[in-house]
């Protein structure tokens, strides 16, 4: 069996994407190790739940640090010693430093709840009501200097109900962001999916549009 592929995962708040992967690597439907958990807030519930499941853990706090970018180089640092191959974010909710976030282009992820290139930035399933939108979703993307701007590599999409409230969409899309962040996860850890030069390569073939989760939550290309 191929070993285990390292990941950390950085998060702020509530860690349901956290458990999802956790659940994953525990019941081995995922090959990956979590090496780490780390966040800027230590009594986050995601690191509780992270030290729970006897993981690693790190808290750093950013009021100790004078700069965004300092906070951002350490905890970088921090988590180089852990040598991942992917970070994934999971509910982090801080901009990373561009020049800190550089070197580690192609190695960072994140799971943004829009239909991205719409609704970057936060208030998104608001948005997607107030617009009148027909459907709203999900996107797993790479992380780049610009927020929530990097190449996508896959989206999960639902219909917005008639009498939808941001709360109750939340709630009908995080079940399907669980899923689509496992499967696109998987994609990166078998080395299926890439950034390369700034192109989502999916089997050695640049994405011309976003993976989409179907309803058995595997990744399929567009139609
Ligand atoms: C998710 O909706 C994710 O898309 C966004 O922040 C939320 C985190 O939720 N980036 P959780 O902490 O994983 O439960």
């Amino acid at each position: 069996m191929p070993a285990a592929y390292p990941i950390a995962i950085l998060a702020s708040g509530r860690g349901s994407n956290l458990a999802a992967l956790i659940d994953a690597q525990r019941t081995a439907s995922l090959p990956i190790d979590i090496v780490l958990v780390a966040g800027d807030k230590a009594h986050a519930p995601a690191l509780r739940l992270a030290e729970e499941a006897g993981l690693s853990t790190l808290a750093l706090d950013p009021a100790g640090y004078a700069t965004r970018a300092e906070f951002d180089a350490d905890l970088f640092a921090r988590i180089a010693e852990h040598a991942p191959r992917l970070i994934v974010l999971a509910g982090f909710m801080r901009i990373l430093d561009a020049s800190v976030l550089e070197p580690w282009v192609g190695r960072v992820i994140n799971i943004h709840p829009s239909l991205l290139p719409l609704y970057r930035g936060l208030r998104t399933h608001e948005r997607a009501i107030a617009a009148g939108d027909a459907m709203h979703g999900a996107s797993v993307h790479y992380v780049t200097s610009e927020l929530d701007g990097g190449p996508v590599i896959a989206q999960a999409s639902l219909a917005i109900a008639a009498d939808a409230t941001p709360a109750t969409l939340a709630a009908e899309l995080l079940p399907l962001e669980h899923r689509l962040l496992a499967a696109c996860v998987e994609l990166i850890a078998e080395q299926r999916v890439a950034l390369d030069d700034n192109v989502v390569r999916y089997d050695g073939s640049a994405l011309s549009a976003p993976l989409r989760l179907g309803p058995d939550g595997t990744l399929e290309t567009s139609a």
